[in-house]
């Protein structure tokens, strides 16, 4: 049995916060699942936990920790402000703060966020990424001769499949401009072009800080997409029940993987994770195409852990179950404690 733990469990809410906020109804809903999940996993640990809620205060952070005194932080944070771009930045500040938190670094999370930065370390290492070109706003949109289509627009640093739609995949000249002024001028964010990469969707979990363990694959499948689709995990793919009902799309264990895949998947992976400054725990996306190229897609840090999502479940395959794996993770918070 491990020691005890006082965790302060931070998280993100939709409006300003007190410091003695009840959560309890918020958690009941879908929205909430991850938090509701880890609360009951910590308590089931036997560990005191304090729960703080951050929109767009960080001096409530401060008062927290003076007042409750936490021993470790399991840190939730996505997005502060409205601003997902601040991910990195509560975990700078947890970083000055001195109390360990749970999951990615600072480092990390900017290296993952941006998926030009990202590509541009990995291909640099001789690890296969899509062709890619970065369209900033307000700067004319020429596309470059060797990105050839059909090509994948995505806005350069967002996370849930936000802004991926069917019509980011592009085939001509005027849907590719098209789609990156739609991106500019809807999110307001600089957008990435890839080379689209047909092929299964592989996910990929891994849990450690040097030492790393990795979990059955998963694999999204889109089995009622027709053939000459493109099968994508759009926003609504993800997120929308009766889309995913209605075209088939299930995420699951993939299916067999052709001869020496897994073996590549496994030192592809423990590499990028290394290269990409992850911690704590990581859930990779990558394609495998009809001729066993492996390409990765991007790298999620602090993926979704709710127990049903791909993370979990991959871990539960394994024979580590949610609350060992909640266990595991706030392990992994102190920088060496594994190695
Ligand atoms: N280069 C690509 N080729 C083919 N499909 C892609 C490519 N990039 C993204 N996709 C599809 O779009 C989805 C979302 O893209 P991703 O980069 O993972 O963004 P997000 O951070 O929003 O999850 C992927 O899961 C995949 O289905
Ligand atoms: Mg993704």
């Amino acid at each position: 049995m491990s020691k005890t733990e006082r965790v302060l469990l931070l998280f993100n809410a939709e409006s300003p916060t007190v410091l003695d906020q009840d959560y309890s109804e918020d958690f009941k809903k879908k929205d909430w699942q991850t938090e509701a999940d880890i609360l009951r996993a910590l308590t089931e640990l036997g560990h005191t936990v304090s729960l703080l809620g951050l929109f767009d205060d960080s001096e409530i952070l401060f008062h927290k920790i003076k007042l409750f005194q936490p021993t470790v932080i399991f840190n939730l944070v996505e997005r502060f402000r409205y601003d997902s771009a601040h991910d990195r930045d509560i975990a700078s500040l947890l970083q000055l703060i001195g109390i360990p938190f749970t999951g990615c670094g600072a480092t990390g999370m900017t290296l993952c966020k941006n998926k030009g930065l990202s590509k541009e370390i990995l291909s640099f290492h001789r690890i296969r990424v899509p062709d890619f070109a970065i369209f900033p706003r307000r700067k004319p949109i020429r596309r470059p001769k060797n990105l050839s289509f059909p090509i994948f627009i995505k806005p350069l640093k967002e996370e849930a499949s936000m802004g991926i739609a069917q019509a980011s995949f592009v085939e001509n000249d005027s849907q590719f401009s098209e789609r990156i002024r739609f991106i500019h001028e809807t999110l307001d964010q600089d957008c990435i072009a890839e080379e689209y990469i047909d092929g299964r969707e592989l996910y990929i979990s891994l849990l450690g800080n040097k030492r790393l363990e990795i979990f059955p694959v998963r694999e999204i499948r889109f089995n009622e997409v027709p053939e000459d689709e493109p099968k994508v995990a759009t926003y609504r793919a993800k997120w929308d029940e009766n889309y995913r009902k209605k075209w088939g799309i299930k995420n699951q264990f993939a299916g067999p993987l052709p001869g020496g895949i897994q073996e590549k998947i496994e030192k592809v992976s423990k590499k990028i994770y290394q290269l990409l400054s992850i911690r704590g725990y990581a859930r990779l996306d990558m394609r495998l195409t009809s001729g066993g190229e492996l390409v990765f897609i991007e790298a999620n840090p602090n993926p979704m852990l709710a127990a049903e999502e791909d993370f979990a479940q991959s871990a539960l395959k394994a024979g580590i179950d949610f609350p060992q794996l909640v266990q595991r993770i706030l392990n992994l918070s102190r920088p060496g404690i594994e190695d």
